[in-house]
C-alpha cells in the first residue's frame, strides 16, 4: 500500500534497474548532503494552536502569475525517459491535472513545446519553467529560451551550482549510461556522435564554467520571461541575485547531486529569507518528503516548495498516475498538518508555528 512518500520511493525502486537507481537516488561522494538534507527537517517541530476553526482551509498561493493547489512544484530533473518510457510527458500531464507549476529541464527527453502541449491537452493551465544551464554556444543558449518563451515557459531558472557536475560515485559505479536509446532534444545539436560520452564528458563540453552574474543582464536582453537562480545557498547571493535584478531565487543545493558537504537546504533558507526582505522571492527544495516538511518550510519563510525525486519516484511507480499519487500524499499531508496545527491559510503558517530543537534537546521558540 503506497501511503507516504517513503512507501512510494521504496516502490519505484524496486521497478528500476540498478543503474538507474543510483543516478535517480544518490548524490555526491559521500551522500551527507542528500542525506542531511531531508533529516535536518527533523531541527523543527511544530507548535500547533487549538480551538481553531479549520473547517474551511485555503491552500491555494499564487506562483508565476497563477494559482496553485498548494504550495509545491515540480523541480527541473533531467533524463525522466530513464523512469518510465513517456518521461516529462506524463509529468506535465499529471502536474496540469492537479493544478501545480513545473520545471522543464535542459535535460528533458521530450522537447519543450511537446512538454507544454502534453499538459494542456489534458486539459489544465499550469505554468512551465525552463531550467538553464550558461552555454559554451551562447548562440544556443538563446534558441533554447526562445523555444522556451515561444511554447509558453513562464520563468527562466538558471541552475547557478553546476559550473561542473558533481562527483557521483555511486553513478560511476553502477556504469549509468546516459544516451542509451534516449534523445535530448533541447541539448543535442550535434550529438549523434557524441553517444559515447559520459554524462561528465558532455557536460564539460557543452556547459560553462566561466559563469558569473554578468549573465543576468544578457538574459534580461533577450527574454521578458521571469529570471531565477537555482542553487543559491548563502544571504550573500541572495543580495547578488536582488541587486542583478532576478525575480526569484530557489534555495537548492541540486538534491546533494553537486558539492557534498554543503548546508542542508532548510538550514540554509532563514538567512536566505532574511537577506530578502521580501524584495526577491524566496523558493526551496532539497529533501522535502512530506507535507510536515512543507509545512517547516513555509514556516521558516519560503514562498513555495519543490521536489525532484518524489516526482521521479512517482514516475516511475506508475507514470502519470504515480505522479499524480505523489502530488496527492503531499496535498492531503500539508493539508492535515495546516488543519491540526490550526492554520486556515497559508498566510498562518509563521515562525512562531515552529520549535527549533537544539543539540542537547533543549527547545526554542524561533
Ligand atoms: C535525477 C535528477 C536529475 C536532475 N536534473 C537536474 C537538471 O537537469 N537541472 C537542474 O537544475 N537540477 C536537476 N536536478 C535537481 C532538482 O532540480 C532538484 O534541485 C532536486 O532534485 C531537489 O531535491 P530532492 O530530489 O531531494 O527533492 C536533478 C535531480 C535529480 C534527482
Amino acid at each position: 500500500m503506497i501511503l507516504s512518500i517513503a512507501d512510494l520511493e521504496a516502490a519505484a525502486s524496486g521497478k528500476l534497474p540498478d543503474a538507474t537507481q543510483a543516478f535517480f537516488n544518490s548524490g555526491a561522494t559521500n551522500q551527507i548532503t542528500v542525506k542531511e538534507n531531508s533529516s535536518a527537517f527533523s531541527k523543527y517541530r511544530i507548535r500547533p494552536r487549538v480551538l481553531r476553526d479549520v473547517s474551511n482551509v485555503q491552500t491555494e498561493i499564487d506562483i508565476l502569475g497563477k494559482s496553485i493547489t498548494f504550495p509545491l512544484c515540480m523541480s527541473p530533473a533531467g533524463v525522466q525517459a530513464r523512469a518510465h518510457p513517456e518521461g516529462e510527458l506524463a509529468t506535465s500531464r499529471a502536474c496540469s491535472q492537479k493544478n501545480i507549476h513545473m520545471g522543464v529541464s535542459s535535460f528533458a527527453n521530450n522537447s519543450v513545446e511537446d512538454i507544454i502541449s502534453a499538459g494542456r491537452n489534458v486539459g489544465g493551465q499550469i505554468n512551465y519553467g525552463m531550467q538553464l544551464y550558461t552555454m559554451q554556444d551562447r548562440e544556443a543558449e538563446k534558441e533554447i529560451i526562445a523555444r522556451a518563451e515561444g511554447a509558453g515557459c513562464k520563468a527562466i531558472f538558471l541552475t547557478a551550482d553546476s559550473p561542473i557536475l558533481g562527483l557521483r560515485y555511486h553513478e560511476k559505479r553502477s556504469n549509468f549510461k546516459i544516451f542509451d536509446g534516449i534523445s535530448f532534444p533541447m541539448v543535442e545539436n550535434g550529438w549523434e556522435d557524441k553517444k559515447t560520452q559520459s554524462h561528465d564528458e558532455r557536460f564539460i563540453s557543452f556547459n560553462s564554467d566561466s559563469h558569473s552574474w554578468d549573465e543576468i543582464a544578457w538574459l534580461r536582453s533577450v527574454t521578458k520571461m521571469e529570471i531565477w537562480i537555482k542553487g543559491v545557498l548563502t544571504a550573500e547571493d541572495v543580495e547578488m541575485a536582488i541587486e542583478s535584478g532576478c525575480d526569484g531565487v530557489i534555495v537548492s543545493n541540486h538534491g546533494g547531486r553537486q558539492l557534498d558537504d554543503v548546508v542542508p537546504t532548510i538550514d540554509a533558507l532563514p538567512e536566505c529569507v532574511k537577506a530578502a526582505q521580501g524584495r526577491i522571492r524566496v523558493h526551496v527544495d532539497g529533501g522535502i518528503r512530506s507535507g510536515a516538511d512543507i509545512f517547516k518550510a513555509l514556516a521558516l519563510g519560503a514562498e513555495c516548495c519543490w521536489v525532484g525525486r518524489p516526482m521521479l519516484w512517482g514516475l516511475a511507480y506508475d507514470g502519470q498516475n504515480g505522479v499524480e499519487l505523489m502530488i496527492d500524499i503531499l496535498y492531503q499531508e500539508f493539508r492535515r498538518c495546516m488543519q491540526l496545527a490550526g492554520c486556515r491559510t497559508v498566510a498562518d503558517i509563521t515562525p512562531d508555528r515552529l520549535a527549533r530543537i537544539g543539540s542537547d534537546g533543549s527547545m526554542s521558540r524561533l
